[in-house]
């Protein structure tokens, strides 16, 4: 059968915003993330410790985790590619840290301006300085399904390097489909090669949904034993570096869907709603959630 409890990474405030066109305020941001707290959302990723130059909408983060309000209940996460984004993050008492790299070379570079091999390396820094204070560290890797410049990848690949970052020290990867091109075919090849030597409780999905295929896919991940989920409220988001890949799957969408399986996320689905239509409004976007769109006008 399927879990009956999943975890429900929301990755709204980070992937979601961090693509923005229009400048979005401190204030805004903080907002979110104590409104998604509100609604029960027990893992945020309330922001990203990487180059302001390379991604300009994060570059506030710092001030993000000041002013937001905590509840004990709750790890608020950030992004960290190196050891200079681990020590800003430990700064502002960010309760846990991501990694991120990709099973696609040319993604790679374009992302984070290395190999994999050199993410991994400079990966070495953060564990090392995680490991006496008892940080966890969640590994991303994307392009699991495809690469917005190499086209196909190989799972095997995906395998690889989701291996190396949990014996490295993560406790969870996440295998990001960053352009939404997985479907439940697809998906459950790359996951039967995963698991051949990975449990699946040390694998969380990260699906955008370009193509429509999130939910189906997030229902493959569920009969493969997956339980952590990242999702984005109001299915905001993108890459700055996949051009034209649309946001993750809508937390919204997930959550209602996982209502009716019977699977328990700890979130209130009718708050939840109220918050993707608070910041779809607020920044003048359609809300991506077909659910958040379907209660609205009922
Ligand atoms: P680099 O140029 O190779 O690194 O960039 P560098 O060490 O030479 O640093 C370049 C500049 O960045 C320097 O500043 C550094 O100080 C600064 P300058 O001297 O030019 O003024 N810098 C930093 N500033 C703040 N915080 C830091 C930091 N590190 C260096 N931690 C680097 C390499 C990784 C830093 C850069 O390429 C970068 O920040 N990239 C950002 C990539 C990113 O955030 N992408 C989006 C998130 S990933 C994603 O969305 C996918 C995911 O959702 C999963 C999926 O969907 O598949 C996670
Ligand atoms: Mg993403």
């Amino acid at each position: 059968g399927l879990a009956s409890e999943v975890r429900i990474v929301e990755v709204g405030p980070r992937d979601g915003l961090q693509n923005e066109k229009n400048h979005v305020s401190t204030g805004l941001k903080v907002d979110l993330v104590n409104k998604l707290t509100a609604a029960g959302c027990d893992y945020i990723e309330a922001g990203a410790f990487v180059s302001p130059k390379a991604v300009p909408r994060m570059a506030d983060s710092k001030h993000v985790f000041q002013q937001i309000e905590r509840s004990n209940a709750v790890t608020y996460a950030a992004l960290t590619p190196n050891l200079k984004g681990f020590e800003t993050a430990m700064e502002v008492q960010a309760d846990e840290v991501a990694v991120f790299t990709a099973a696609s070379e040319a993604f790679n570079k374009a992302n984070i301006r290395c190999s994999i091999e050199e993410s991994i390396a400079r990966f070495d820094p953060v564990f090392e300085a995680a490991k006496p204070g008892g940080v966890k560290v969640r590994g991303y890797v994307s392009c699991i399904a495809g690469c917005p410049y190499q086209g196909w990848v190989d799972p095997a690949k995906v395998r690889e390097v989701t291996q190396l970052l949990l014996e490295k020290g993560c406790y969870e990867v996440s295998l990001g489909d960053t352009i939404g091109v997985g479907t439940p075919g697809s998906i459950a090849a790359v996951l039967k090669e995963v698991l051949e030597t990975v449990q699946p409780g040390s694998i969380a999905l990260h699906l955008h949904d370009t193509y429509g295929q999130a939910l189906a896919n997030i229902l493959v991940g569920l009969q493969h034993g997956i339980r952590t989920f990242d999702a984005s409220v109001a299915g905001l988001g993108g890459c700055p570096y996949a051009p034209g890949a649309s946001g993750n799957v809508a937390t919204e969408d997930v959550v209602y869907m996982l209502d009716g399986l019977g699977i328990k996320t700890g979130i209130s689905l009718d708050e939840l709603v109220k918050v993707g239509n608070f910041i779809s409004t607020e920044l003048g976007r359609m809300n991506g959630s077909k659910v958040g769109r379907a209660v609205a006008s009922s």
